[in-house]
């Protein structure tokens, strides 16, 4: 049974289980029975899941299918109710967390290290994700260059194209970020532009591998020399390519060194949650040596509630997510990673292959598992337009505007899905040629970001979409 009001059509894209589910502004008086609840989450759970399934959403879901996460949501359910941070009482954390973090830096090659400095060692933490790896190995250079160096103003330099949580790190502690554009039409940082910016403050410098905007890889290799030669830190944002190009590499694909192979790359961050196969919530961030690392801890012994520490910015996290991750690795094996790279090169090369056969669209570098590509002749959003009444969603991409289809799991499971994208695509290219002059639908809020008052405007407009996301 569930308290299903009326069938109606939602009008309201964010809210729309209004009107069809209870509405709960305070806790119920008497709880209600688990078998209802149950019934309407997994109501709400199986409407949300047909999305993926089409194989047609870019990124945003990784999970390496119903099987693989029903076995995950086993182990988490062992750990659920542990709090990592009490880890006396739970030693289980201490050992998937260790193991965690040292077969991820085994797959980055951590042990090349040593060949630079036979006393380095790559350590490293479990994260909540992404951004707060970034956010950790951010506070580290800080804390570090304040230490050893006296810098107290410090900058780290990054190219326009890496995530913003790393701006959003510079905000939280104080670290002013220098932007640093691509250069066009090659996309990647130009390592010229990164060593004009450096100066006594610079803490460090960041590259990525992949980046999210077009999956491409900077040239870590030259970025790698500079930090040495100016005995600067250099993070590898690794949160996306991580944990599936050394997998494409392994596969035979051509993928420029992006791990500590590299002798001046000081940290990486790499996301289990994503093409770790993990469930939602972890991520690991590495440091060539402890003396990194270090500086993230953070220890408060003055504090009547008794002596308080905490490895990263989280305090209390779920044992179970930790549990979880140990178990996707260890059950996927080296094996299982490889035929996932596998499967998703076979869906991108097919993609790019499509991408590539249309003359009026241009792929941006040279894409692995995420394909972006723009246009010189149609407007892009046009195109965007069109693919997403066939049920494709694309991340749309600005200054310049471009599209990204970033491959996964899901995309591989569904059959002929590179014949349907390469059908609708030219469909989507007639429709941007019969609609120039107009203007799209997807680049409204585009268009208003790149000028002051514009990006205050967005601001205005996506905080406001939070407030309404969370009125009941
Ligand atoms: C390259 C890159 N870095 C960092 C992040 C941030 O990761 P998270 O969303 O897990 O915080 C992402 C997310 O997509 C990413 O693509």
């Amino acid at each position: 049974m569930t308290d299903k009001l009326n069938g109606d059509a939602p009008q309201d894209p964010l809210k729309p289980y209004k009107g069809r589910f209870e509405t709960y502004n305070r806790i119920p008086e008497k709880g209600r029975e688990a078998d209802h609840l149950l019934e309407e989450l997994s109501l709400m759970a199986e409407e949300e899941n047909a999305a993926w399934k089409t194989g047609k959403i870019s990124g945003t879901y990784y999970h390496a299918g119903d099987e693989h996460r029903a076995f995950l949501n086993k182990t988490f359910s062992f750990f659920s109710h542990v709090n990592t941070i009490q880890f006396d009482l739970c030693p289980s954390m201490a050992k998937f967390e260790s193991e965690i973090i040292s077969m991820t830096a085994n797959m980055l090659n951590g042990e090349a290290v040593k060949a630079v400095n036979p006393s380095d060692e790559v350590c490293g933490t479990v994260t909540s994700g992404g951004s707060e790896s970034i956010a950790m190995a951010v506070k580290a250079y800080r804390d570090k260059a304040r230490a050893e160096k006296g810098i107290t103003a410090p900058e780290i330099i990054m190219p326009k194209t890496a995530h913003p949580a790393f701006n959003k790190a510079g905000e939280y502690f104080g670290v002013r970020m220098v932007m640093v554009p691509v250069d066009f039409p090659d996309f990647r940082v130009s390592p010229e532009r990164v060593e004009a910016q450096i100066n006594q403050n610079t803490v460090a410098i960041v590259g990525s591998a992949g980046n999210y905007p077009y999956g491409l890889i900077d040239p870590l290799a030259e970025l790698s020399e500079m930090a040495l030669k100016h005995k600067i830190g250099f993070h590898v944002d690794g949160c996306l390519g991580g944990f599936v190009l050394p997998w494409i590499e392994k596969l035979g694909y051509k993928i420029p060194s992006f791990d500590f192979r590299l002798p001046g790359v000081t940290s990486i961050s790499a996301d289990t949650h994503k093409f770790g196969y993990a469930l939602k919530g972890t991520s690991v961030v590495l440091y060539r040596n402890p003396s990194f690392r270090r500086y993230q801890y953070f220890a408060f012994p003055d504090w009547p509630g008794g002596i308080y520490a905490s490895p990263t910015s989280a305090g209390s996290r779920s044992g179970g997510l930790s549990a979880a991750t140990w178990a996707s690795m260890v059950s996927l094996g080296e094996a299982g990673y490889l035929e996932a790279a596998r499967a998703i090169m076979k869906v991108s090369d097919e993609i790019r292959a499509a991408v590539d056969d249309i003359d009026e669209l241009i792929v941006i570098g040279e894409p692995t598992f995420l394909v972006s590509f723009r246009s010189e002749t149609l407007d892009i959003f046009h195109v965007n337009d069109f693919m997403k009444t066939k049920g494709w969603r694309f991340n749309c991409l600005q200054l310049p505007p471009a599209l990204h289809f970033c491959v996964t799991l899901p995309q591989t499971r569904v059959p002929g899905l590179g014949d349907q994208f390469r059908e609708d695509l030219a469909e989507g290219v007639s429709y941007a040629k019969q609609k120039a002059g107009t203007p799209a639908q997807s680049s409204a809020l585009y268009g208003l970001a790149g000028t002051v008052d514009g990006n205050q405007q967005v601001t205005e407009l996506l905080c406001g979409v939070f407030d309404h996301m969370y009125a009941i």
